[in-house]
């Protein structure tokens, strides 16, 4: 009834952005993310038989009422799959360098949903588990696998066929990814709200939606010839396309501060000077950059010379899910 599971954090080279349906979070479009190493959750659940409600702590605190019932809501679709009622102490720990602010969600389901699985004694085969990580956060389908994944949209209803592929091991393409950690405040709108807004009202959504297939042609194309320049750009294209759609929403969503056009201009300064760098966005101000592992010193040197620029973390490819014992 018990088990302790860990998952990292992965960065989106083409987005997912917009859902089908939203309940079961299905999302309008494939996407390929690189899982990172340097940011991870590690999350232990226990079922038992006395409790009333699940208790859930992050980072050693009892979370908020809303999060507790996101957990709780999430826990019950386990249950249900067990056939289960029973209440669980969640314990999730967010390993993540001070002051990064980087979201957690990815991570976090995806440790949630393999320790609660394992406690309860369900099949654990990867497809199962990022089916069920799905759930909790779209995201979080891609970090059950390490290395370049790719999560297919699927097509039916019941959303059976919408679950993260492999496409390389973590050990396949040595890049690094630097998380550009800026000092902006929390962001005020939620990805899951942002992208439903974007959906409902931008009239650039069609138009991205039409580009994504080129631009994961183009990423699968990349990985498989480590053509490193051809996955930057795409990357980079791809990031701005989606934030170009939410600009054009109604009310328009703008993650971006002051300090994150800096830091754009900076890389394509890098460029220009010769050296191989390319950025992407998320939902939210701070920025990441790729670039190769000669570059890294240059690369990172460049970056933290941005007036703003809080922290810098390299990241490298991370591995998928794992469990530990014992704990
Ligand atoms: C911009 O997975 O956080 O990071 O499914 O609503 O929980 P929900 O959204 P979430 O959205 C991530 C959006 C993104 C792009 C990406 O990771 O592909």
């Amino acid at each position: 009834m018990k088990a302790t599971a860990r998952a990292h954090t992965n960065i989106a080279l083409v987005k997912y952005w917009g859902k089908r349906d939203d309940a079961l979070v299905l999302p309008c479009n494939n996407s390929i993310s690189l899982t990172l190493d340097a940011f991870y959750t590690t999350t232990s659940v226990e079922f038992c038989d006395h409790l009333n409600d699940d208790v859930i702590l992050l980072n050693g605190l009892i979370v908020d009422e809303r999060e507790q019932h996101k957990i709780s809501r999430f826990l019950d679709i386990v249950r249900s799959a067990a056939g289960t009622s029973v209440h669980a102490v969640v314990k999730s720990v967010n390993h993540v360098p001070t002051a990064a602010g980087f979201a957690s969600s990815a991570s976090g389901f995806a440790a949630l949903a393999a320790a609660a699985m394992k406690a309860l004694d369900l099949p654990l085969d990867e497809q199962a588990m990022s089916l069920m990580a799905r759930r909790g956060s779209g995201s979080a389908c891609r970090s059950v696998y390490g290395g370049f994944v790719e999560w297919l949209k699927g097509e039916r209803k019941d959303g059976s066929d919408s679950y993260a592929v492999p496409l390389a091991a973590q050990d396949y393409w040595d890049l690094r990814v630097m998380a550009v950690t800026l000092s902006a405040g929390v962001k005020e709108v939620s990805s899951r709200e942002g992208m439903k807004r974007t959906v409902d009202t931008s009239p650039f959504y069609n138009g991205w939606l039409q580009s994504v297939e080129h631009d994961l042609r183009n990423v699968r194309q990349a990985i498989a010839e480590r053509d490193f320049a051809m996955l930057g750009r795409t990357a980079e294209a791809n990031a701005l396309k989606m934030h170009a759609s939410m600009f054009a929403a109604n009310p328009p969503i703008i993650y971006w501060h002051s300090a994150t056009v800096d830091v754009i201009r900076r890389v394509k300064e890098l460029r220009t000077a010769g050296i191989p760098a390319y950025f992407t966005i998320d939902a939210g101000p701070n920025v990441k950059v790729l670039c190769e592992p000669k570059d890294e010193i240059a690369v990172r040197s460049a970056l933290l010379s941005v007036p703003d620029v809080l922290a810098v973390t390299v990241c490298r490819p991370g591995p998928g899910v794992t469990f530990l014992q014992g704990a």
